[in-house]
């Protein structure tokens, strides 16, 4: 499977953080390597601006969330389709901080999933389990409660990310041996073909071993995308399958 790894900016960046994209794009020599998919998931006002600038470069953009429907009266919100409108390939539904910060539940991540792929998108689909919760011993049974809410019913394509929430911003992360036990169990809900990403703490000196463990298809990065010269040494870290 081609790795794919993204870049969560959560709510980092203004319109000069473009720079940054066009200093990873330089490292590339021009477009990145054909063999793994690069994804910027900036905040929603740069979505516009990032997806025309680099529409010819081998990096594809993406939203951070999206609303259930095309439309209406839903003030602050974006649809899934106003994403692919302006030029977005991917969207992220039910990261951690959407689930906590706006009371996400997988009924609703599930929908917005469902959003994204009838608007073209393929949907990031956010599971990870809480540190209470993985210190009891729950973290599979968290996991696999949330997949079974919030994955799309249909087929289409999808991917999975696997983000322990107290991994997330904290410089830790699970031992090679638990996320290879999560990726493993996860595969076994997804269909053929979906890739299932690591994100918490993902850094250039994590990069090469977590990207290296069975069933880790990329990588979803946050505070390590922001800037060109941490996210290329991951970016590069992919195995080219
Ligand atoms: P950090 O890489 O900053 O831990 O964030 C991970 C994340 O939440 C990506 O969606």
């Amino acid at each position: 499977m081609k790795p794919l790894i993204a870049g969560n900016w959560k709510m980092n960046g203004l319109s000069n953080a473009i720079a940054e994209v066009e200093a990873l794009i330089a490292k590339f020599d021009g477009s990145a390597p054909d063999d793994r998919d690069v994804l910027i998931c900036p905040p929603t006002t740069l979505v516009a601006q990032f997806a025309a600038a680099f529409s010819d470069e081998a990096i594809q953009i993406g939203g951070q969330d999206c609303h259930v429907n095309v439309s209406g009266a839903h003030t602050g919100d974006v649809s899934a389709q106003m994403l692919a409108d302006v030029g977005a390939a991917f969207v992220i539904v039910g990261h951690s901080e959407r689930r906590a910060d706006h009371a996400e539940t997988n009924e609703l991540v599930q929908a917005k999933a469902t959003a994204a792929l009838k608007a073209g998108l393929t949907p990031i689909i956010c599971v990870g389990e809480t540190e209470a919760e993985r210190k009891a011993g729950h973290a599979l049974d968290v996991v696999g409660e949330q997949l079974k809410g919030s994955l799309p019913e249909t087929r289409d394509e999808f991917v999975i990310a696997y983000e322990p929430v107290w991994a997330i911003g904290t410089g830790l992360t699970p031992t090679n041996d638990d996320i290879a036990e999560v990726h493993a169990f996860i595969s076994g809900f997804a269909p053929d073909g979906v890739r299932i990403l690591y994100g918490g703490s993902v850094k250039p000196s994590n990069a090469v071993e977590i990207l290296a463990i069975k069933n880790v298809d990329g990588a979803l990065v946050g505070g390590a995308s922001l800037k060109a010269d941490d996210f290329y040494p991951i970016v590069m870290a992919a195995p080219s399958n």
